[in-house]
């Protein structure tokens, strides 16, 4: 089963919408035109339109970095699945640790925008991963597992295209530590493995599941190796057009 690699850069609260279309143009500029990677900018919500208009020339694909489950309505400060779509957002990332840590998202609260993101045609992808106490204790497993059958619950098969998986461990995000390509590529398997009782193995095999937290160009060729490592989603480092289309470059050359 060959799945194209996926590099997602988000950009998370940085970068005005002036800054954002400067880092497109250049991204543009290096991978915009290649095909054998799919590349996504997820910028903040303000940067979206501009960066829209800068992409729509180009291969690159543009993703947001949260939305509310809800399609309108009294919900100050929240914006749509529709919103999105309106300036051609593709992708949506959701349940990112940092949105599970600092805004209580949970499972459950995950799941319902998930599942209104596929509604709206949108690529969720969907963000799991470990804490270090977690890990540490040998729960990582378990943890992986509950949050893809909470987060997925009631996902419907016919919409599985649109998935995308992240496996973020959490003591890796921001810290510069990264997961050894083993443990990377063991955590995908596992994941695939619950995928796979979910959904039947055939439909797993073609879900991408990403690796994130401090990927960087040095470490990503290796990660990018693995079997079940099927892409990256970039913090940091997307933050640089070069790091970032290195990684891009690493990624063409591990496909
Ligand atoms: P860093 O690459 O900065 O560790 O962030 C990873 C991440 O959270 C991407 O969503």
């Amino acid at each position: 089963m060959s799945r194209k690699h996926l590099i997602a850069g988000n950009w998370k609260m940085n970068l005005t919408p002036d800054d954002s279309a400067s880092l497109v143009e250049e991204v543009n500029a290096v991978v915009g035109k290649q095909n054998a990677v799919q590349v996504c900018v997820c910028p903040p919500f303000t940067s979206l339109p501009l960066v829209s208009e800068k992409v729509e020339q180009s291969e690159v694909l543009l993703g947001a970095q949260n939305m509310h489950d809800q399609p309108s309505g009294a919900y100050t400060g929240e914006v749509s699945a529709e919103m999105l779509r309106s300036l051609y957002v593709s992708h949506v990332i959701l349940g990112h640790s940092e949105r599970r840590q600092y805004f209580g998202e949970t499972n459950v609260s995950i799941n319902a925008k998930i599942l209104a993101a596929i509604q709206a045609s949108l690529k969720p992808i969907y963000c799991i991963g470990e804490t270090l106490e977690e890990r540490d204790a040998g729960k990582t497993m378990e943890i992986l597992s509950s949050q893809v059958r909470e987060g997925l619950q009631s996902y419907p098969s016919r919409a599985l295209d649109l998935l995308v998986i992240a496996y973020e461990p959490v003591w890796a995000i921001g810290t510069g530590k990264t997961a050894t390509d083993e443990m990377a590529q063991e955590a995908h398997a596992e994941i695939r493995g619950v995928l796979s009782e979910m959904f039947g193995e055939a439909a797993s095999s073609s879900i991408r599941i990403l690796y994130g937290g401090s990927m960087k160009p040095e470490n990503a060729a290796g990660l990018l190796a693995q079997p079940d490592v099927d892409g990256g989603l970039i913090g940091g480092a997307s933050l640089s057009a070069k790091s970032f289309c290195d990684i891009v470059e690493a990624a063409i050359s591990a496909s």
